[in-house]
C-alpha cells in the first residue's frame, strides 16, 4: 500500500514537475524523496549558492582582542600618511610585547626583510627587495603606518592581516622600534 502510494508520488512528480519547473526541480523533489536512505555526497540537498546566510555574532558575544583597527584602503592608497595619522598604538613595549614581536616577525617579515631587517631574506633575491627597516626613512614613519603596511600590505608587499592579529601587528611594530634603538646603523 505504502510502495503504491510511493510509486504514485514518484509518477506524478515525474510527470507534473517539468512541465511547470523544468527537470532539475523534478530531480530535487525526487532527491527530497530519496535523502534518508541515500546520504551520500551525490544524493543530497544542496544548498543554493548565494542564498546561505551567515548568521551575525550573537548579541552575547565580547570582542577579547579590542577593536580592530579598520583602515579606509582607497584612502591608504592615495595618502597613506593623512590616513594612518591619527592611528596610535595602543600596545606599551614592554620586554613580553617586544618578545611577541620579535617571534612574529621571524614568522611573517624574515623571509623577505631578514633577520637584521637589512632587506636581505632569501625571498629577497627572487622579489623586488625591500627596504632596510632600520633605515632613516622607516625610523621617520609613525607607528600607525607600519601597522598599515603590514595589516593591508604596500604597493608591492603583500597584506599580513588575515594571518596576524591587531595586538600581535603592534607587537611587532614595538619590535621594529626596539631594533632601531639597539641596532642603529
Ligand atoms: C614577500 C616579501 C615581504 C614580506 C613577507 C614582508 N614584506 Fe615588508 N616589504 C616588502 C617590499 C618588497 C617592500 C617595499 C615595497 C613596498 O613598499 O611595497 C616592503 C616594505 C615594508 C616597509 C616599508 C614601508 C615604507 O615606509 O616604505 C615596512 C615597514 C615593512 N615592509 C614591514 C614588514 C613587516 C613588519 C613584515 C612582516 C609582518 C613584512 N614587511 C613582510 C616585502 C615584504
Amino acid at each position: 500500500m505504502a510502495k503504491a502510494l510511493l510509486a504514485s508520488m514518484v509518477a506524478a512528480v515525474v510527470a507534473f514537475g517539468p512541465q511547470f519547473h523544468g527537470c532539475r526541480d523534478a530531480m530535487t523533489a525526487l532527491t527530497h524523496l530519496t535523502y534518508y536512505p541515500h546520504k551520500d555526497m551525490r544524493t543530497t540537498v544542496a544548498p543554493v549558492p548565494q542564498q546561505v546566510v551567515l548568521l551575525a555574532p550573537d548579541s552575547a558575544s565580547v570582542p577579547v582582542t579590542g577593536r580592530p583597527d579598520h583602515l579606509d584602503e582607497q584612502r591608504l592608497i592615495a595618502d597613506r600618511i593623512g590616513a594612518t595619522a591619527a592611528l596610535r598604538n595602543p600596545v606599551p613595549a614592554s620586554a613580553a610585547s617586544v618578545q611577541g614581536g620579535e617571534r612574529e616577525f621571524r614568522r611573517l617579515c624574515v623571509p623577505c626583510h631578514g633577520k637584521s631587517m637589512a632587506g636581505d631574506g632569501a625571498v629577497a633575491r627572487s622579489f623586488i627587495p625591500p627596504p632596510d627597516l632600520l633605515s632613516e626613512a622607516i625610523r621617520g614613519r609613525s607607528d600607525g603606518y607600519i601597522y598599515s603596511y603590514v595589516r593591508y600590505g604596500g604597493a608591492v608587499m603583500p597584506r599580513y592581516g588575515h594571518l596576524i592579529g591587531a595586538a600581535s601587528i603592534w607587537d611587532v611594530v614595538n619590535y621594529i622600534r626596539h631594533m632601531q634603538r639597539t641596532s642603529p646603523r
